[in-house]
């Protein structure tokens, strides 16, 4: 612990947690380097490719520019929480089922992005889900399945009742 440490609190995926940071300290270095928390991931490290991508207060940050210190008594998820029950989330079924991943560097940051969307909203078009997703970047271009995945989750979730019809 040096002399400019600070010690924050806050929820993670569900439990309340401390840990002692660096005013510097991102979000992504804190779950990374004290939590072992690996599927957000460092790409650009300057916000512009969503491969970091975490849900501090129900909104979706880049993990590489957050600072840490700003989760202090708020609520952090991250892709490991969407299957804490030891069941795969829909968005995550949807994604296997058509492939929408080559090397997977991107794809907890899609995974994550595509549940906030189908959060907001239930039956998106291809063009309401190529925009929200337009801040994630997939350098081995698996877009037309990430699309198609997400159209699938969207169904899956209709027909599980989780959505009106
Ligand atoms: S690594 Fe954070 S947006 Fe690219
Ligand atoms: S699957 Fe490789 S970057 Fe998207």
């Amino acid at each position: 612990m040096s002399a400019t440490s600070i010690t924050i609190h806050f929820t993670l995926n569900g439990e309340r947690v401390s840990a002692e940071i660096e005013p510097h300290h991102t979000i992504l270095e804190v779950l990374r380097q004290q939590f072992a928390l690996y599927g957000a991931r460092e790409s650009c490290g300057q916000g512009l490719c969503g491969c970091c991508t975490v849900i501090v207060n129900g909104e979706s940050v880049s993990g590489c520019l957050y600072l840490a210190a700003m989760a202090d008594g708020g609520e952090v998820s991250t892709v490991e929480h969407l299957d804490a029950d030891g069941e795969l989330d829909v968005v995550q079924q949807a994604f296997i089922e058509c492939g929408a991943f080559q090397c997977g560097f991107c794809t907890s940051g899609f995974i994550l992005m595509s549940r906030q969307l189908l959060d907001r909203n239930p039956d998106p078009t291809e063009s309401e889900i190529r925009h929200f997703l337009s801040g994630n970047l997939c350098r081995c271009a698996a877009y037309p399945e990430i699309i198609e995945a997400v159209k699938l989750a969207a169904k899956m979730r209709k027909s599980a009742g989780a959505v009106p019809a």
